[in-house]
């Protein structure tokens, strides 16, 4: 079995200083977590720095972007391709709601990032999510709110081949859910990560669709970690404001790392 992926996203909270300090912590913990993958996204200004700061970085330890551009170069001011970052990170999160939200990404521009990633090998961990919850009062998953989290699924993925599906992660992130607090309850995650595998079974075969990751981000604590992980089709985890404190997050990390 896959390890788990624990993915940090520090959003634009580090300065330079606090981002060496934080990476530094968790680095120095990681020769004993090397039973899971853990992936820090820094704010972009920061990725170069914490490239170079460490000629030798554990294999299990990763650089993500937190956002890139969809095209290689040209008259972009203010963007960063993924052509320009392709020895620098492994991973690229894409499609967050966030950017979502303030920079009106749409669902084309955000396969086009998939795409971009996947031309330079970098890893894409596509965001999906609802802004309103999926259920109705009966517990049943509402088929017209659903629709909003297949259509980022089928236009995020369109034109990703079997072949290049293994190296997207799928961020299951419920947007009601995000920035403390809000936790999304275990079982509606159960119900809605099985209906997400099943969607890339039906597009993409059971074999290779059982090779997606897929993480849940919203809320996640050290307290709820374990709940998720438990879950058959959750990955991994997407943290947010608790990536920002190395003992929390390390003691998620150290959760992950005896589910194999
Ligand atoms: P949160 O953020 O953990 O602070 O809810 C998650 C995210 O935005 O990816």
């Amino acid at each position: 079995m896959a390890k788990n992926l624990i993915v940090a996203n520090w959003k634009m909270y580090p300065t330079l200083s606090d981002s060496l300090v934080l990476a530094s912590s968790i680095k120095g913990h990681l020769d004993e977590l090397s039973a899971v993958e853990v992936v820090l996204a820094p704010p972009m200004s920061w990725l170069i720095t914490l490239k170079q700061e460490w000629r030798h970085w554990p294999r299990h330890l990763h650089l993500a972007a937190q956002n890139i551009w969809s095209e290689d170069q040209g008259a972009f001011t203010g963007e960063v391709s993924a052509y320009f970052l392709k020895d620098v990170v492994d991973y690229a999160i894409v499609g967050h709601s966030e950017r979502r939200r303030y920079n009106s990404e749409t669902n084309d521009l955000i396969r086009e990032k998939v795409h971009a990633c996947l031309r330079w090998r970098i890893k894409p961990i596509l965001c999906v999510g609802e802004t309103k919850r999926l259920f109705d009062s009966d517990n049943r998953l509402d088929s017209y709110r659903w629709s909003v989290v297949e259509k980022q699924l089928s236009e995020g993925l369109y034109g990703v081949k079997g072949e290049d599906i293994e190296r997207v992660t799928i961020a299951y992130e419920p947007v009601w859910s995000i920035g403390g607090g809000r936790a999304a309850p275990k079982t509606y995650v159960e119900l809605t990560v099985a209906r997400i595998r099943e969607y890339l079974k039906g597009k993409y075969g059971r074999a290779i669709a059982d090779q997606v990751t897929i993480l849940y981000g919203g809320s996640v604590e050290a307290d709820n970690a374990a709940d998720y992980l438990s879950l058959t089709d959750i990955g991994g985890l997407l943290v947010g404001s608790l990536s920002l404190k190395a003992k929390e997050f390390l003691r998620i990390c150290r959760l992950a790392s005896v589910k194999l």
